[in-house]
């Protein structure tokens, strides 16, 4: 949450940090602002809503120098205002800040004495500690000191006002990503900011200042150099443009395929998955009594499809966990759990948090995480990399089926090395998952029905996805997606639960998402189907190809190709993902970045 970028170097500043922000815009849209470093001393600008508002408000203007610093903000503390809008200024000190800062009452009091502030943010009480605690010339130690007394989350870009062409950074949990290139020195949130100039980069360690300027950039740690460890990204500036789509999600839609596959086969070896290339050793699926699935949102309904498959193969509990929960659940873990966590980001802090209460009770920890050298990547005991490429829309749509592969391979792999699956099976499966990867193409060419069809869906105020056993997890996911983007009230329930009490909703005219993909309680949800259509409902239903309906149950019918129960999931998310899609096109909202929400959740 909050995107931050900063460079010094040859080019004209302000348009490096534009560019950037643009980039980083997913992580946050409420506001935007820059700071720029010239002889003539900080200037600075902001706006209200995203980076191109910004650019609007600088106008063809110069804005001269070559050191500055760029924020894109996710408001926590304090509305959505100019003045909250970093960055904030205080004396000396001028900063951006992504996280919160949990003490800011006491750094208030202690150190506001005859100041006054300008904004509702924790981030101005930062700049006012910093300037406080400031000697000049002593950036560094002012630095140490005001780390000695934050608590809470914190990235920080600060310039100096008498340290020409100098950019410092420290950061505690909120990520930081720096690269020094033949155009000067970068930090920022992430690598998408970055990616135009360099594929080659490094995480900001904790508890180490990184100094920026023109000529240079090093990382140091009470007076000693510190060594960057440099990663690689295997993607360009292309993956991280729309490239001809209107929007992120759908392009993100379309390179389902191929995401799938490069996730897929570097993991096969012979028909049986194979984790060498990760170096995930198999003592943690033989070892273990019990599997605990941790994760937010999008993540955790793929860990939702994930206990079906392994307790269907693996026979051993799985528990799936919501992260924010867990972490304050004091939950029952030993050294024979394996504790997997799902995120995209490997950001979120929730997940993050939940990682490491899991190390810290002894279980073995393994994370399935889309973003290379991300926190809960570094942190994990093992990782197993979704390779989906950038994900930009904050609706998560490729890194979702990337992570249902994921627990796939490792119910099978988990089926395989406990001896409890026959080798003809495994590898049966392994067909099924490259079909059901395929199969993805049948779903992308439903587009243009689907975007007909979704027009009966823009004026509705509720809606109501059903599902039975791996439906029902999938149906948690086409709900998520279709309310994030469309704004419209949705809920999934399982469909035998809805006499319960939920089929009270169900009158004339509501859509009820039916997905009936599972053979095995096929008849079990026509007759859910028939009690939601004999109230009027309008119902929307997905089945395989070769299921035969009766045309009285559904108002649209679509299908996935024949395949194995479990592996429908795949091709069926897609279907709801451009659902919820041409749902919120036809409603004139902006799909990539939907209200009040911000990929990359770094906050609690
Ligand atoms: C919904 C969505 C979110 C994320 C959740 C976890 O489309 O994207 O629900 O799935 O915030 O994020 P990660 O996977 O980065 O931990």
């Amino acid at each position: 949450m909050c995107g931050i970028i900063g460079f010094c170097g040859s080019l004209p500043a302000s348009e490096v940090l534009l560019a950037g922000l643009k980039q980083l815009e997913y992580r946050g849209y409420d506001s935007a602002g820059i700071a720029v470093l010239s002889e003539n001393g900080i200037r600075m600008e902001k706006a209200i809503g995203n980076v191109s508002r910004l650019e609007e408000k600088l106008g063809t203007e110069s804005f001269s120098g070559n050191c500055g610093i760029g924020h894109t903000r996710w408001a926590t503390h304090g509305g959505v205002s100019e003045e909250n809008a970093h960055p904030h200024h205080s004396g000396r000190v001028t900063l951006i800040h992504n996280g919160i800062i949990e003490n800011y009452k006491e750094i208030w009091e202690k150190y506001g004495v005859g100041r006054t502030l300008v904004s509702q943010t924790d981030s101005e009480i930062a700049a006012v500690l910093f300037d406080s605690l400031y000697e000049e010339g002593k950036p560094e130690e002012a630095i140490w000191k005001a780390v000695s007394i934050l608590e809470g989350s914190y990235a920080f870009c600060i310039l100096f006002e008498d340290i020409p062409d100098t950019i410092y950074c420290i950061r505690k949990v909120s990520p930081l990503v720096a690269a020094r290139v033949k155009e000067g020195s970068f930090v920022a949130s992430d690598v998408t900011a970055l990616i135009a100039y360099t594929q080659e980069y490094f995480v900001l360690p904790e508890d180490t200042i990184l100094v920026l300027k023109k000529e240079e950039m090093y990382l140091e740690n009470q007076g000693n150099q510190v060594k960057p460890e440099l990663l690689h990204v295997n993607w360009d500036t292309t993956a991280a443009q729309k490239n001809g789509y209107p929007h992120y999600m759908i392009k993100e839609i379309h390179e389902q395929p191929e995401a799938l596959h490069n996730t897929i086969t570097p993991r096969m070896k012979d028909g049986i998955p194979d984790f060498e290339v990760d170096k995930i050793p198999d003592d943690i699926f033989k070892n273990i009594h019990q599997v605990k699935i941790v994760a937010c949102g999008t993540a955790m309904h793929a860990g939702l499809v994930g206990k079906v498959l392994m307790e269907k193969r693996v026979r051993i509990p799985v528990t799936v966990e919501i992260a924010s929960e867990f972490r304050y659940q004091n939950p029952i873990i030993d050294n024979r759990t394996l504790v997997i966590v799902i995120s995209q980001s490997g950001e979120t802090i929730d997940t993050l948090a939940s990682l490491r209460l899991a190390k810290s009770e002894g279980a073995y920890t393994l994370a399935i995480v889309n973003v290379k050298g991300s926190t809960i990547a570094r942190e994990s005991d093992y990782v197993f990399y979704t390779h989906a490429g950038p994900e930009i829309a904050v609706a998560s749509t490729k890194a979702y089926t990337v992570q249902l592969a994921a627990m796939v391979l490792l119910a099978v792999r988990m089926a395989y090395v406990r001896g409890i699956r026959e080798i003809e099976k495994i590898k049966q499966d392994y067909e099924a998952l490259k079909q059901a990867s395929e199969a993805v193409h049948a779903s992308l060419a439903l587009e243009e029905e689907i975007k007909e069809l979704t027009y009966a869906l823009t004026e509705k105020e509720d809606l109501f996805f059903i599902g039975r056993g791996i439906d029902y997890a999938l149906s948690c996911e086409g709900s998520i997606k279709l309310k994030e983007i469309s704004y419209i009230h949705s809920e999934a329930y399982a469909a035998g639960e809805l006499k319960h009490g939920t089929i009270s909703l169900i009158t004339e005219g509501v859509p009820v998402i039916a997905i009936a993909t599972q053979k095995e309680v096929y008849a079990k949800m026509i007759s859910n189907i028939r009690e939601v259509k004999a109230r009027g409902a309008l119902v929307i239903l997905i089945t395989q190809k070769d299921t035969p309906v009766e045309s009285s149950l559904y108002d649209y019918h679509l299908t996935v190709p024949e395949l194995p129960d479990e592996f429908t999931p795949i091709p069926a998310a897609v279907i709801l993902q451009l659902i919820a899609y041409y749902t919120s096109v036809h409603k004139g909202l902006n799909v990539d970045q939907p209200r009040n929400l911000a990929k990359s959740v770094t906050v609690e």
